[in-house]
């Protein structure tokens, strides 16, 4: 087996890729001391573990917290009584109210419930999985078998990408439903085995009315879909990452609220998934009060391993969240992929942009160019509801900056002002991260750079014009991999010692399902001869909520491999084995500068699903193994590490982060010139093998790696080592300086690659 030295990149899928929503910074409401809302409570029976109660026990226990059960209006109180993902429960309380539980016995905190974002922007994918014999893709059935649970937005039944043609039913351990309303009841299968709505009142229906957790599911496991297409473009087999994977969604949006994720991972804990994907977030909150990170350690205590969205708040520093180690925590990264339209001025400048609509022949022929941002509005400079008064548009191509609305309403906002054509132009962070979005007349999306040139054309001519051509889909874009600009970077704030993003994947431009026909009606034609009776629009999305579900399909192949892996074990496979360079060798670069990206934007490099499978050694940690590195977080005392871990645990050791076993190493090099870290690493793969050391220094840091040579004898062999970091002897590191190595362990057969990141 090769190692990772070479991707092989085939096109003869589209992955679906869908859209992650960032939840932005949450807000807590302003609560007088009378009104009531949603709190999350966390309480701790004396005696036992709540999930091992008896549920009548557990609800009347729970329920003696609360000062009675309904308010004057005759609402119940209790939103919900947990039992998996933690032990408490979401209830409707004062602030009054609050404050009298805290004297009860056994409560530990309570939490006002806050939002949280979708990570949702639009994206594709190419990562080397194909029909041959000898694949990921064969050797692991498609994922068959495996469980999937989706937490998200929901999920559009009567889509063609969740078929269930030949696959064989829900393994027995599956404990979950299919509640589907009566109209849609046809369409629970062996591929959607569970649906549940968590949010939207009385009926709490698991359909989606977004679109998000369609993509993200589609990305994951959809079914082939032959004819595939946005509108015409990228047409081709459209596939999710695991395709005979099960499916089990959760709708715990909208609201996203942390009561509904951790309700969310509840009943898919429960339910027995195996995987969870979430692509749902929010920034730098603190882990007890956050439900992805509480609800994903109680799955981790069950073996699932949890795969989250890194956020859409690039290209700035340090706006991750739920950044703890257990997670597998995905950035976002441009695919070669482009459904090109060209922007040609008057003077004969070009420049190459994106549309998923291309009308042949185009209608967007000589122009006049119209800017309402002249205005210098936020309306006008973003092309908002009403921002045409004023403007003669008829006709004319008009110019439009990105934000606060879809693209797409733009370009129903030109049209209805009578509008030909408009070209869509970046922010500076946006930069050269551009999409194919499914409008309805002939439009352009440029970069920022781009931008810049036509802005400057249209103030320094009398009479600018503009031509907008199309040529199809393209494949083969150079740079690519590319770091998309909007995906969150570390260093995360609360957790220096863990590298954040763990890895990036595809997350821009990325072909899946959607629920809604989207572009005009004479493009609709949607998909060659796949279930006509079915829904089969696909549109692109990008995001880093894209991006996970790439890898949540490719570790749901992974765990079909190899079944008795920890999540820990998936996770480190997937790290050690990702492409550190892009394809042409160089370094990978970020789209938002256009230079090298950070360690911090990409993590340990871009999934490399073919060498994931068989990674030779792996970094390994067990549930109990974060505890000591929990209590180790600043301000984290014993009450608070208990709330997350939902075990009875004191506070004794302590571990730096830097010290918990992971496949990436983080040290903080302030006073002392010399640091080490211990690692040790489990052998899943030739019984008898020998691995040597083959570090990379970071610049002016001396690397010692002890013993320099590991022979194994068995499979399943654990041994350790010691990497000494030396700053002696060179001048120390400035404050927002960073330097970047790495450590592989080379054997014949394997190379297992981790970076070595040092930081003041
Ligand atoms: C809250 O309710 C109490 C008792 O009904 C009342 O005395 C008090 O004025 C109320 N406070 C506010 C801020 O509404
Ligand atoms: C429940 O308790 C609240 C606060 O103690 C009180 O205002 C309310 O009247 C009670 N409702 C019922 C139905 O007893
Ligand atoms: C833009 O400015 C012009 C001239 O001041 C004005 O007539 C027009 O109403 C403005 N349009 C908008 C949408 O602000
Ligand atoms: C708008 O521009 C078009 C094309 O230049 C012209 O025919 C039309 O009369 C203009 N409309 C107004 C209201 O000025
Ligand atoms: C849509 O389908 C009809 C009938 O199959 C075909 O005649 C037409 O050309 C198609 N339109 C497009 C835009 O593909
Ligand atoms: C990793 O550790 C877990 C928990 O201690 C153990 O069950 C598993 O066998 C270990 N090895 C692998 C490869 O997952
Ligand atoms: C750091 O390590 C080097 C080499 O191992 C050793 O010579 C030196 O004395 C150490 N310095 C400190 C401050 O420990």
């Amino acid at each position: 087996m090769a190692i990772n030295t070479n991707l092989c990149i085939l096109f003869p899928f589209l992955f679906l890729t869908s859209t992650t929503t960032v939840l932005s910074r949450p807000l807590l409401p302003v609560t007088s001391v009378n009104q009531t809302q949603v709190y999350i409570v966390h309480v701790e029976h004396p005696n036992s573990p709540s999930d091992l109660l008896h549920p009548a026990d557990r609800g009347d226990w729970y329920q003696s917290f609360l000062p009675n059960t309904t308010l004057d209006s005759g609402k119940p109180r209790m939103v919900y009584t947990y039992s998996a993902a933690m032990s408490g429960f979401a209830a409707l309380l004062t602030p009054n109210e609050v404050s009298d539980m805290e004297s009860i016995p056994g409560f530990l905190s309570a939490w006002p419930d806050h939002n949280l974002h979708l990570r949702t922007t639009y994206t594709p994918a190419l990562l080397g999985l194909d029909e041959y014999s000898s694949s990921l893709w064969q050797s692991s059935d498609k994922g068959e078998g495996i469980i999937i649970g989706v937490i998200d937005t929901g999920i559009t039944p009567d889509h063609a990408s969740f078929s269930d043609v030949g696959l064989p039913e829900p393994p027995l351990k599956w404990r979950g439903r299919c509640e589907l309303p009566t109209t849609y009841a046809a369409y629970c299968s062996n591929k959607l085995i569970g649906a549940q709505g968590l949010v939207g009142g009385a009926g709490k229906s698991p359909i989606d009315t977004n679109g998000h957790g369609t993509h993200v599911a589609g990305i994951a496991a959809g079914s082939p879909v032959d004819g595939a297409n946005v509108l015409g473009q990228a047409r081709g087999t459209a596939s999710g990452m695991a395709p005979r994977a099960h499916i089990a969604s959760y709708r715990v949006c909208r609201p996203c609220s942390d009561s509904n994720i951790i309700m969310g991972f509840d009943k898919a804990i429960t339910d027995g998934v195996d995987l969870v994907q979430i692509s749902i977030g929010g920034k730098n909150r603190p882990y007890d009060t956050n439900g992805v990170v509480i609800g994903s350690f109680a799955a981790l205590s069950k073996g699932i391993l949890t795969i989250n969205s890194a956020g859409n708040d690039g290209p700035f520093a340090s706006m991750l969240d739920n950044d703890v180690p257990w997670i597998l925590h995905v950035g976002a990264a441009n695919i070669d992929r482009r459904a090109t339209a060209v922007l040609k001025l008057g003077n004969g400048m070009e420049f190459v942009g994106m549309s998923a609509y291309q009308p042949d022949p185009s209608t967007a022929v000589d122009l006049p160019l119209v800017y309402p941002g002249v205005n210098k509005t936020q309306e006008t400079l973003s092309c908002q509801k009403g921002s045409m008064t004023g403007f003669n548009v008829t006709g004319k191509m008009v110019l439009c900056g990105t934000g606060y609305i879809d693209p797409t309403a733009k370009a129903e906002v030109v049209k209805e002002a009578g509008g030909a054509a408009i070209v869509m132009m970046n922010q500076p962070s946006e930069a050269n991260t551009i999409n194919a979005d499914p409008y309805t007349i002939p439009a352009v999306h440029i970069s920022f750079d781009d931008a810049l040139k036509v802005l400057n054309y249209f103030e320094t001519h009398k009479n600018p014009t503009g031509t907008i051509s199309f040529r199809g889909t393209e494949y083969g874009i150079r740079p690519s991999p590319t770091v998309a600009s909007f995906s969150s970077r570390g260093p995360s704030l609360l957790n220096g010692g863990i590298l954040k993003p763990d890895v990036i994947a595809p997350g821009v431009n990325i072909l899946s399902a959607w629920p809604v026909a989207v572009g005009p009606a004479d493009k609709q034609n949607l998909t060659d001869d796949t279930a006509k009776e079915k829904k089969t629009t696909f549109i692109f999305h990008k995001g880093t909520s894209m991006a996970a579900p790439h890898v949540s399909g490719v570790a749901a192949l992974l765990k079909k491999l190899h079944p008795d892996w920890s999540p820990a074990a998936i996770k480190s496979s997937i790290m050690t084995s990702a492409l550190t360079v892009d394809r042409d060798g160089n370094p990978i670069t970020d789209d938002a500068s256009g230079k090298p990206a950070s360690i911090f934007a990409v993590g340990a490099g871009h999934i490399n699903p073919p060498s994931a499978r068989d990674p030779g050694l792996v970094y390994n940690a067990s549930t109990e193994d974060y505890i000591p590195y929990l209590c180790g977080l600043r301000g984290y005392t014993t009450r608070k590490v208990r709330k997350i871990v939902k075990m009875p645990v004191k506070c004794k050791e302590k571990k730096g982060a830097e010290e918990v076993n992971y496949p990436a190493i983080q040290v903080a090099m302030v006073a002392a010139t010399n640091k080490s870290v211990t690692r040790y690493v489990t052998n899943v793969g030739e019984a008898s093998s020998s691995y040597t050391a083959d570090v990379v220094e970071p610049t002016g840091v001396k690397v010692k790696v002890n013993p320099t040579t590991l022979q194994f004898t068995s499979f399943g062999e654990e041994q350790s080592f010691v990497v000494q970091l030396n700053l002696a002897g060179t001048k120390p590191l400035g404050k927002k300086e960073v330097r970047v190595g790495r450590l592989k362990w080379v054997s014949g057969k394997h190379e297992v690659s981790s970076p070595i990141v040092v930081t003041a």
